[in-house]
């Protein structure tokens, strides 16, 4: 059930780090079918990608990981424990990440969003992304494969 506007909670934010991994994949495996390896998030911050949290009071809630490319932002991961979702986490993770690129004077946000998971893309939609392109068969899937959409928020 959504939450009304005047209920929604207020959340803080903060860059994560390899210690707070068990917490990110606990969540990370709560909510996605799919979900990234200990190994991949590990290989995100030697990289030097952005693994940025979301907490309520004092407790880790969700997360986004980012890789820029020269003025492109990748959001490559965006995740919301699944009892705390639509309360407005996700959008604030969201609106983090397009603050911050604005702030380094990127020239958009990029994403790839499984074609059926509605609420992402309306997340997306709200947020101002638009489709730029379309892959198909581009994710696993419980039957076959699964498109992708591929979405920008421009910047400029
Ligand atoms: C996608 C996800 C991050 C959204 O986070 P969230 O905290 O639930 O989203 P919010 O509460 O901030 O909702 C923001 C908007 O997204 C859309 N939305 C979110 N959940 C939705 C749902 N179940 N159905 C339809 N729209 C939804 C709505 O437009 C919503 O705005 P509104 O509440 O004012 O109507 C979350 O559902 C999640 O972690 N899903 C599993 C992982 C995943 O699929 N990540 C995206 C990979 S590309």
């Amino acid at each position: 059930m959504s939450v009304a506007p005047a209920e929604r909670p207020s959340w803080d934010w903060a860059a994560l780090a390899v210690e707070d991994l068990p917490e990110v994949l606990a969540i990370e495996e709560a909510a996605h079918l799919y979900p990234w390896s200990e190994a991949v998030f590990e290989e995100c911050l030697r990289a030097g990608y952005r693994l940025d949290g979301a907490f309520r009071h004092g407790e880790l809630v969700g997360y986004s990981v980012v890789m820029a490319v020269l003025d492109e932002w990748h959001l490559l991961n965006l995740c919301v424990e699944p009892t705390i979702q639509r309360s407005g986490a996700g959008r604030f993770l969201l609106e983090r990440v397009i603050a911050s690129a604005r702030a380094a004077e990127a020239s958009c946000v990029l994403l790839e969003v499984r074609a059926g998971n509605h609420a992402a893309i309306g997340l997306y939609e709200s947020a101002g992304f638009a489709d730029i392109g379309h892959r198909k068969a581009y994710y696993p899937a419980p039957s076959g494969r699964e498109d992708a959409r591929v979405m920008r928020r421009l910047l400029s």
